[in-house]
């Protein structure tokens, strides 16, 4: 690949693309795929992956493509090349979400310490410590989000936190009562996880003990916590943004990502939950009685400082072979 008569070496942008793998993605469906152009990369929505009876409007799918084109950004500034992005640039071909051009530059201290965050950032389902996230962390999250043209919502007064709680309750028994969505997880998690999907050893067993309540129960989970009686010490967000339609929710996996690295950096444990946003009225609960109808609900994330004890593994990914196809060297 030339770009500007400079050569870009293909192996750069394949192993930077391998880094972005590492990306979170709804179920670890990892529902994207890159196609490497002479002077650009795009990303497209991989159809084949989508989840319709958990996620039947997609908005988990872009987000999770959201989230790929912010950690590839990432992993490619660290590989020196900087990126110009056109979000959505085929109004005819909707699942073609944005072409990545490349321009050489030399990466700083900042984009290297971002990607070494990839390789350590976790999706933590245990019950977090009551040790506080300082204000001044929520404040740089919030930035983050803000950067990406998205908002990150603290939820701290009582009667918000309550109704999201119950927003998450009942969304819980909704999808636990349909038997297509309980088709879909049971061959993404447990046994039935490889290179795609959840393994058991990354599910909680009880959620009600071990995550508060907030995170998602798993029968074939392996991970227990004592249960001490302690509450959940989680902050629960609200990762929100302006309008409701693909380009928006692209742009909110963007801000998930910067979320997550920099929350990574700052040593905090994250934890998305779609499950409120995927049932119709629980979504509108967290949009009118949380967000009070000012903006459009995309994730909620949990947010705090994870148990002492084993680290959290990490979670496989395919082939990068799987995810590439590459033309026009
Ligand atoms: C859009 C989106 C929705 C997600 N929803 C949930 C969820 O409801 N509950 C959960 O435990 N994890 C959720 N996750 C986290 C994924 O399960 C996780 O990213 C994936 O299993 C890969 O693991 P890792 O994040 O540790 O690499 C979500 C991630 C994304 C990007």
């Amino acid at each position: 690949m030339t770009i500007n008569g400079r050569h870009i070496d293909q192996r750069t942008v394949r192993s930077a693309l391998a880094l972005a793998a590492a990306a979170p993605s709804v179920h670890n469906s990892q529902p994207w795929r890159w196609v490497v152009g002479p002077h650009t990369i795009h990303l497209h929505a991989d159809l084949a992956r989508w989840l319709p009876a958990t996620d039947a409007d997609g908005r988990d799918m872009i987000v999770s493509c959201g989230a790929a084109l912010h950690h590839a950004r990432v992993a490619l500034a660290a590989a020196g090349l900087a990126s110009s992005v056109h979000r959505m640039p085929n109004r005819d071909e909707p699942d073609h979400l944005a072409a990545v051009a490349l321009h050489p530059r030399p990466a700083d201290d900042t984009d290297l310490t971002l990607a070494a965050a990839i390789l350590r950032r976790r999706t933590d389902r245990r019950r977090f410590t009551d040790w506080e996230v300082p204000s001044a962390f929520i404040d740089e999250l919030s930035e983050r989000a803000a950067e990406q043209g998205a908002l990150l919502r603290p939820v701290t007064a009582a009667r918000s936190r309550g109704r999201l709680l119950e927003a998450i309750q009942a969304a819980a028994e909704a999808q636990e009562s349909n038997v297509a969505y309980l088709a879909e997880r049971a061959i993404r998690t447990g046994c039935h996880a490889d290179v795609e999907g959840i393994p058991a050893v990354n599910l909680l067993r009880d959620a009600v003990v071990s995550g508060g309540g907030t995170a998602m129960q798993f029968s074939d989970g392996l991970v227990e916590q004592p249960s001490d009686g302690a509450p959940d010490g989680a902050l629960l967000t609200v990762l929100a943004t302006g309008s409701d339609d693909p380009l928006s929710q692209l742009r909110a996996g963007e801000a998930l990502s910067a979320v997550l690295l920099h929350a990574t950096e700052l040593g905090l444990a994250t934890c998305p939950l779609s499950r409120p946003l995927e049932v119709g009225t629980s979504r509108r609960t967290v949009r009118d009685e949380v967000l009070e109808g000012t903006a459009a609900p995309q994730l909620v994330l949990r947010v705090g400082w994870a148990p002492l004890g084993s680290p959290v593994r990490p979670t496989p990914r395919r082939p990068i072979d799987d995810m590439i196809k590459q033309f026009a060297l």
